[in-house]
Parts: C-alpha cells; sequence; structure tokens
C-alpha cells in the first residue's frame, strides 16, 4: 500500500487497472484519522452528516458552514486517502457563480481535494464551471436524498425504462461536463453496471450493487453507530452502539461505586509535601 495521496490520477488508474476502489464517509478528525490508515481511498464528508451526526431527519439540515467545519477536521486527518466534500443543499442549485464560490470554499477553507453534488441535467453547467475553476468534482446519479420531498421518500431509481434512461444520460452528461468519478445511489445491479462499462470514468456504487469500480457506505451505518435509518444496502459489521451503552453504563457504575479513579488515574504527591501544606493552612486558619 502506496503512502502517497490518492489523486484524480491515481483513482482513474485504479479504475483501469481494475483494482476496487473503497470509500466511507467521516465527518471528523478521529474517523478519518483511522479510515486514512486502514487505507480506504477515498472519503466523502457526506451531508448524510446532517443525520447521523446533527440529528435532522433528512439531509436538508446540512449547511455550508456546517460542512465546511465536518470537511477540515477530515481533511487533516487524511495524509494518504483523498477527500471529498459534499455540497449541501442550497449551495449549488441557485446559480453558476453561487456554486463556484461555494465548491471555492471547500477547497480554500477545508482543504478537500474535490467537491461532489447532486447535480441533476439542471446542474451540468455547474459541473463544467467548477471543473474549469481546476477543482476535482465527483457527479452523483440515481437516488438525490436532498430531492426527498419531491421523490416521497428514501426510493430506488431507475427500474423503469423512463428512469433508467435519465440515470444513464445524467452519468454520460456528467462524464462530459468533466466529472472525474460517478456516485450511483440506490440503483439495480444490472444498471450501474452498464453504465460503469460504459463510462471511461471510475462509478462509486452506494447501493449500485457490484458491478461499479469501487464502493462507499456510510460510515455510522457500517459501525452500527445510527438506527433512525438504514438503507437495505447499507451492510452492519460492528455494533458501536451496545459497545458504547456497556462502556457508558461501565463508567457510570464505577464512578458512583468509586471504583474509578483508582491510584493508576490518579497524580501522586509525597506525604511531606501535604504535611506542610495542611500545616500552613491549618495555622493561618
Ligand atoms: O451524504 C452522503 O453520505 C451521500 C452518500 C449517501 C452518497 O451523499
Amino acid at each position: 500500500m502506496s503512502d502517497k495521496k490518492h489523486t484524480v490520477k491515481t483513482i482513474q488508474e485504479m479504475k483501469d487497472k481494475k483494482e476496487i476502489i473503497t470509500m466511507l464517509t467521516a465527518y471528523d478528525y478521529p474517523t478519518a484519522k483511522q479510515i486514512n490508515d486502514a487505507g480506504i481511498d477515498m472519503i466523502l464528508v457526506g451531508d448524510s452528516c446532517a443525520m447521523v451526526v446533527h440529528g435532522h431527519p433528512n439531509t436538508l439540515g446540512a449547511t455550508m458552514d456546517m460542512m465546511v467545519l465536518h470537511c477540515a477536521a477530515v481533511a487533516r486527518a487524511c495524509t494518504r486517502t483523498m477527500v471529498i466534500a459534499d455540497m449541501p443543499f442550497g449551495s449549488f442549485q441557485y446559480s453558476v457563480e453561487d456554486s463556484m464560490r461555494n465548491a471555492a470554499r471547500f477547497v480554500t477553507e477545508a482543504k478537500v481535494d474535490g467537491v461532489k453534488f447532486e447535480a441533476t441535467p439542471n446542474h451540468i453547467e455547474k459541473t463544467r464551471a467548477i471543473v474549469e475553476m481546476g477543482i476535482a468534482v465527483v457527479g452523483h446519479v440515481g437516488l438525490h436524498p436532498q430531492a426527498i420531498g419531491a421523490l416521497g421518500g428514501m426510493k430506488v431509481q431507475g427500474k423503469d425504462v423512463e428512469t433508467a434512461r435519465k440515470v444513464v444520460r445524467e452519468a454520460l452528461d456528467l462524464q462530459e461536463a468533466g466529472a472525474f468519478m460517478i456516485i450511483i445511489e440506490a440503483v439495480p445491479a444490472k444498471l450501474s453496471s452498464y453504465i460503469t462499462k460504459k463510462l471511461s470514468v471510475p462509478t462509486m456504487s452506494i447501493g449500485g450493487g457490484p458491478g461499479c469500480s469501487g464502493q462507499l457506505l456510510v460510515t455510522p451505518d457500517v459501525l452500527g453507530m445510527f438506527d433512525k435509518f438504514t438503507p437495505s444496502f447499507a451492510k452492519r459489521y460492528q455494533d458501536f452502539n451496545k459497545l458504547m451503552q456497556q462502556t457508558f453504563k461501565q463508567y457510570a457504575e464505577e464512578v458512583r461505586t468509586g471504583a474509578f479513579p483508582d491510584e493508576e488515574h490518579s497524580y501522586a504527591m509525597s506525604d511531606e509535601v501535604l504535611n506542610a501544606i495542611e500545616e500552613e493552612f491549618e495555622k493561618k486558619s
């Protein structure tokens, strides 16, 4: 495993050599450090942050300031893993200029390696403009969680000819506009495989089956730290919530019974010093 920082070039080389690309989400320094040290290739600082970190009911609770702060913490931990910032709702919809300014904030203030946004056909022009600024852009097709209101829920996309055509068209247009990778979310596996074969840039599956160039999951789903909503495609590898409950209960028990802190977790002082202090203060009072 190379210690060098992943770039657009190395990620493209992985696709060309048919090496599967690994990606997880992260929102804070300690988690990002573990992901980086574990050799994961890419991190998405997703706007899922609004749900899994801030407790909002959906991703619409994410703001630019919130995302920049989380991105900066993640970027500081990543010496090797490539970091992509997710542009929140309202940060790219209004105008090309607005989207360029917000994308620039992520690279200048948070020092991430690229940005991603849920670009529909109306946003192809914005993808092109941000790429022309010199910022690496990841496209996102299939399920767009920011469109939850219009979609009426988090539903699989591209199951019929009309919606499948839309997903393929968007992926092709985003590649043409300069996106260096396309995230495919909640789309049938056969359609993702077809798109992956059609594109020259890598595809990243989150609920898009095994036929993509890489796989992405939301880290709190992987660790079992978020149980308000778990999509059926997410695999839980650990039960961190259970571990945290056990740990916090044990801590409370030890504090209440006086088992903590013990000698090992306290600072020592010589009896002479204490005697001197006691003598001095007892005399005064
Ligand atoms: O916010 C996020 O984590 C995402 C992924 C689900 C693609 O956008």
